[in-house]
């Protein structure tokens, strides 16, 4: 069998890095090659681990810039590409959308492109695309999201990823690439860039500042731990079948006041000083078009490629807790960087 030559895209991100971890750590024969723009949710830091490991390459490069991407991947050599590059905040999708579909719609495209030109030189293993279950809209109170589910992205975040998996399905009909799709539910864990929900929850309970929830923090979302997604994309690398799409997730759904309450408590063990947490809990306007609540059907990559969970939710929402609890630095250098003015922009009068 050839060297598996992997190049990863949005390695630098938080479910990117996680992987990254994930590959080096489970084969030692094994080439990882880390393309990223290093947006503002792309961190080196991430990746510190590595730097010094012959195994791990980084290259800086914006996947939506045709010329540059071309450049940057001249003379390398790889056989797998996981793309998980992409802009993922639904929020600042709706403030500012434009690059939502230059890197998620383009850039998904030049990176095919890429795959396309080396599985005509048959040198293409297999191009997994990281997808996510917010392309099939907002479910009601019952059911769950299938493969089959009908697509209905409603922000611009989501209508971009939906565009880039119509993208990814067409090059497998029309040009017989060896393209999977994965569509899984929120992720939380370590290297969670602070504006998503939890690590912003567990960070602003550290710093004794208010916890914003949208609406009555009735949305529910099905909870995935990064660590069990990541494996879950290694198995489909190895067993997928190509063409085929999975959803990925742990029926683990929590509403958001759910998750909030669960963090001040666990904050409230830790961080004896600033409790009771729950205090600091405010609700705020609800975000447009705020999708009700999401959940995965995952019994196809369970039935077909034998997937399972390794991970209780009780018990990686304590690690996740832990981690940022261990790990100030990381956060505090994000904290004092341009999110800050972010931060501030977004929850305008709350302190
Ligand atoms: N986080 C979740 O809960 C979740 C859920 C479902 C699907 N997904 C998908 O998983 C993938 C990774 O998500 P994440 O949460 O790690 O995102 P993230 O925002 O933490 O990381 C994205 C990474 O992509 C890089 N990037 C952005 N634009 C780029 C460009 N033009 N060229 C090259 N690199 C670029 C960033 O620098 C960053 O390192 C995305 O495709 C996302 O849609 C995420």
């Amino acid at each position: 069998m050839t060297q598996r030559k992997l190049l990863i895209t949005g390695g630098a991100g938080f479910i990117g890095s996680n992987f990254v971890h994930t590959i080096l750590e489970s084969y030692e024969d094994i080439q990882v090659i880390v393309l990223d723009k290093l947006t503002y949710a792309g961190n080196l830091r991430n990746l510190a681990k590595w730097k010094d490991e012959k195994r791990f390459h980084f290259i800086k490069a914006d996947i939506a810039n045709k010329e540059e991407l071309s450049l940057a991947l001249n003379g390398i050599d790889f056989n797998e590409i996981v793309h998980f590059a992409a802009e993922s905040h639904v929020d600042r999708s709706i403030t500012g959308p434009e690059e939502f579909v230059k890197t998620n719609v383009l850039g998904t495209f030049y990176m095919l492109e890429i795959g396309r030109n080396l599985h005509e030189k048959g040198k293409l293993n297999v191009f997994l695309h990281v997808s996510t279950d917010e392309v099939f809209g907002s479910l009601g109170a019952d059911g769950a999201f299938t493969e089959s589910t009908s697509y209905a992205p409603n922000s611009p975040y989501s209508a971009s990823k939906a565009g880039s998996d119509h993208l990814v399905r067409s090059y497998f009909h029309t040009y017989g690439m060896p393209v999977i799709t994965t569509n899984c539910s929120n992720n939380y864990g370590p290297f969670h860039f602070p504006e998503k929900l939890i690590p912003l929850m567990i960070l602003n309970c550290l710093q004794g500042k208010q916890l914003p929830v949208y609406g009555k923090g009735e949305n529910i979302r099905d909870w995935l731990y990064v660590k069990d997604h990541c494996l879950a994309i290694d198995l489909a690398i190895h067993k997928g079948k190509f063409g085929e799409t999975y959803n990925i997730g742990t029926r683990n759904e929590k509403n958001n006041l759910e998750i909030v309450e669960l963090i001040c408590n666990l904050m409230d063990l830790r961080h004896p000083q600033g409790a009771p947490h729950k205090k600091l809990i405010t609700f705020v306007t609800d975000r447009p078009g705020h999708d009700f609540r999401y959940a995965i059907d995952p019994s196809k990559i369970e039935k077909e490629l034998g997937w399972t969970p390794k991970y209780s939710f009780e018990q990686a929402i304590e690690e996740t807790v832990d981690w940022y609890m261990n790990n100030k630095e990381w956060w505090s250098e994000i904290l004092s960087g341009s999110y800050q003015s972010y931060y501030e922009q977004q929850y305008k009068g709350i302190g």
